[in-house]
C-alpha cells in the first residue's frame, strides 16, 4: 500500500486523540484522518469554533486541516471499516472498583475498542495503542482481535505511546524529543514510522519491542513525577532551614547530569496521568511480587499528597489557625497553565481542605468554569467518603463562587492563594489589589510565580513554597 492511500481512524477525541490527529492531518494532507468518539457533545465541539480543549496554537492546526483531510465524527464502526491504521486513544483511568481498585488501570474502554475493531474489520488493520497502558496489554488486545469473524480481517498491533504535555501539546507534537514505536511486525512499524517521518527526523523515531514501548511510557511519567516530588521534598527542608528552593534547584540543575528541567517546586503535581500511571506501575510491581519496587515508586505519590496538604495546612496556621468564614481568593484551578484541564489538579485538594475549614472561596481561572470546579470538588468528596453528603453538597454550593478576574476575586478577601501559574497573574496591579483586601493581606504563592520582594513592598504578607 503506498503512503498516499493510507486512511487513519483514531478512537477517542480527547486531549491526546484530538491534537495528535490534527497534527498528523496537518503534516500529511494526503492522509485521511477520522477522529471518532462516543461523546456527541465533544465531537460537536471539535467541529465548532469553540474546541473542547484549550491548547495554545491548536485552533489554527485544526482549522487548517478540518474538512480537508481531518474529520470528527461519531460514526465509529464506519470509520474503522474504511481505515488501514486505527489508533486507540481512549481514557485509561485508575480503577475505582473491584480487584486493583485505586491502583490498576481501568482497561474497560480499551477492551471495548478492541472488540469494536474486531467486529467492524473486513481487511488488514494496523492497530496502534496510543493510550497509556500497563505493560503486556498488547497481548490482551491481540487476543480480542483474534475473535474477528470476517475472514479477510487480520491485524498487527503496535504500541506508540504519546509524550505530549498539556499546555504545550502543539509544540511537543511538532517537535517531539522522540516518537516511540514498539511492535513485532517490521512492515507495520515502518508504515507508522513513515507517517511520523513526514516531519520528524528519522533518528528521533525509536523502534523497540512491544513491551519496552509500553513500559517506557509508564517509566517516563514516573521519572518526571519523581523529579517534582524530589524537589518538593527539598522545599519542606528549605522552609525549615532558611535555604531557598529555587536557588537549590538552580544550583543542582546546572549539573549537566541532573539538568535544569522539571525542578520547579510547587503545591504538588496534578494532571490526568502522573498519579494514575505511577499507581499503575505500583500495581504491576505488586502483581509481579516486587514489593520493594512498588513501595519505592509509591513514595512519589505519598510525597505529592504531603505537599498539597502541607500547603493548605500552612494557610490555616498562618491565618491565626482559622479560616472559618474568611474569604480566600483562589487564583487558578487548572493543573498547570495554558490548559483548561483540571483532572487531579492540586487546586481541587487545597480547596477541599479549605472548605473543610469552612473558608469561603472565590475562584478565578481564565479557562475553567464554575460547573467544572463544583463537579471536581463533588467527585473528590464522593471518592473519599463513598458518597456526597448533604453537608458537603451545601458547603460546595454556598462557599464556592467564581470571579471574572484575579482582581475581582481578591477584592474584599483575607488572602490570595496562587494555585496555577497563569502568566496573567504576574500582570495584576498589586497596589490596587492590596488596597481592596482585608488586612493583614496574606498571599500564598503555591507556584513561586510572583515577585515576593515587590509584594512585600506593596504590603502583602507573602508565603511561598520552599522559601525562608
Ligand atoms: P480523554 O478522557 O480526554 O479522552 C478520551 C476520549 O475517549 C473521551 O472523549 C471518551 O469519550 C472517548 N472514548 C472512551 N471510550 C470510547 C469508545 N469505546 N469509543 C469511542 N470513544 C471512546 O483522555 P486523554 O487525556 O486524551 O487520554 C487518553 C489516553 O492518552 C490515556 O491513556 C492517557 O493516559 C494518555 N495520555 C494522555 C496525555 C494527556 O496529556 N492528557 C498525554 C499522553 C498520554
Ligand atoms: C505529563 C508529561 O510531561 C508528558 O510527557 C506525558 O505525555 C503526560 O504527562 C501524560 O502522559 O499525560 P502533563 O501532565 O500534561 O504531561 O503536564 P506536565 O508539564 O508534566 O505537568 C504535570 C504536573 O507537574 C503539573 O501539575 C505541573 O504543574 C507539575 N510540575 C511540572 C511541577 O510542579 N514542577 C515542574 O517542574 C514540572
Amino acid at each position: 500500500m503506498s503512503p498516499n492511500s493510507i486512511k487513519i481512524c483514531c478512537i477517542g477525541a480527547g486531549y491526546v486523540g484530538g491534537p495528535t490527529m490534527a497534527m498528523i492531518a496537518k503534516q500529511c494532507p494526503d492522509i485521511e484522518v477520522n477522529v471518532v468518539d462516543i461523546n456527541e457533545a465533544r465531537i460537536a465541539a471539535w467541529n465548532s469554533d469553540s474546541l473542547p480543549i484549550y491548547e495554545p496554537g491548536l485552533q489554527e492546526v485544526v482549522q487548517e486541516a478540518r474538512g480537508r483531510n481531518l474529520h470528527f465524527t461519531t460514526e465509529v464502526s464506519e470509520s474503522i471499516e474504511k481505515s488501514d491504521v486505527i489508533f486507540i486513544s481512549v481514557n485509561t483511568p485508575t480503577k475505582t472498583f473491584g480487584i486493583g481498585a485505586g491502583r490498576a488501570a481501568n482497561l474497560e474502554f480499551v477492551e471495548k475498542c478492541a472488540r469494536q475493531i474486531a467486529e467492524s474489520s473486513h481487511s488488514h488493520k494496523i492497530v496502534v495503542e496510543k493510550s497509556t497502558l500497563p505493560v503486556r496489554t498488547a497481548e490482551a488486545v491481540k487476543r480480542i482481535l483474534q475473535s474477528a469473524t470476517n475472514p479477510n480481517a487480520s491485524f498487527d498491533v503496535l504500541s506508540n505511546p504519546e509524550f505530549l504535555a498539556e499546555g504545550t501539546a502543539v509544540k511537543d507534537l511538532l517537535n517531539p524529543d522522540r516518537v516511540l514505536i514498539g511492535g513485532e511486525c517490521p512492515d507495520a512499524i515502518e508504515k507508522l514510522a513513515g507517517i511520523y517521518g513526514r516531519w520528524v527526523d528519522a533518528e528521533r523515531i525509536l523502534k523497540t519491542n512491544l513491551w519496552s514501548s509500553e513500559l517506557s511510557k509508564l517509566t517516563a511519567n514516573a521519572f518526571l513525577a519523581q523529579r517534582v516530588s524530589s524537589i518538593n521534598a527539598i522545599s519542606a527542608l528549605c522552609e525549615a532551614t532558611g535555604a531557598d528552593v529555587d536557588e537549590v534547584a538552580n544550583a543542582i540543575g546546572t549539573d549537566s547530569r541532573i539538568g535544569p528541567k522539571f525542578l520547579k517546586s510547587s503545591v504538588g503535581f496534578g494532571g490526568s496521568c502522573f498519579q494514575k500511571d505511577i499507581l499503575n506501575l505500583v500495581y504491576l510491581c505488586e502483581h509481579f511480587g516486587l514489593h520493594e519496587v512498588a513501595a519505592y515508586w509509591e513514595q512519589v505519590i505519598i510525597m505529592n499528597d504531603y505537599q498539597k496538604r502541607r500547603f493548605s495546612t500552612r494557610i490555616v496556621h498562618t491565618m491565626f489557625n482559622t479560616v472559618s468564614d474568611k474569604r480566600i481568593a483562589v487564583w487558578g484551578f487548572a493543573f498547570k497553565k495554558d490548559t483548561n484541564d483540571t483532572r487531579e489538579s492540586a487546586a481541587i485538594y487545597v480547596c477541599r481542605d479549605l472548605l473543610e475549614e469552612r473558608a469561603r472561596l472565590t475562584i478565578y481561572d481564565p479557562q475553567v468554569k464554575l460547573e467544572h470546579i463544583k463537579r471536581d470538588l463533588e467527585y473528590l468528596m464522593v471518592n473519599e467518603f463513598g458518597e456526597l453528603s448533604e453537608h458537603h453538597r451545601k458547603l460546595i454550593d454556598s462557599n464556592v463562587e467564581v470571579a471574572s478576574s484575579a482582581e475581582a476575586a481578591a477584592s474584599g478577601a483575607h488572602a490570595i492563594a496562587v494555585l496555577t501559574e497563569w502568566d496573567e497573574f504576574k500582570e495584576v496591579d498589586f497596589d490596587a489589589v492590596y488596597q481592596a483586601m482585608k488586612k493583614p493581606a496574606f498571599l500564598f504563592d503555591g507556584r513561586n510565580l510572583l515577585d515576593r520582594e515587590k509584594l512585600a513592598q506593596n504590603g502583602f504578607e507573602v508565603h511561598a513554597i520552599g522559601k525562608p
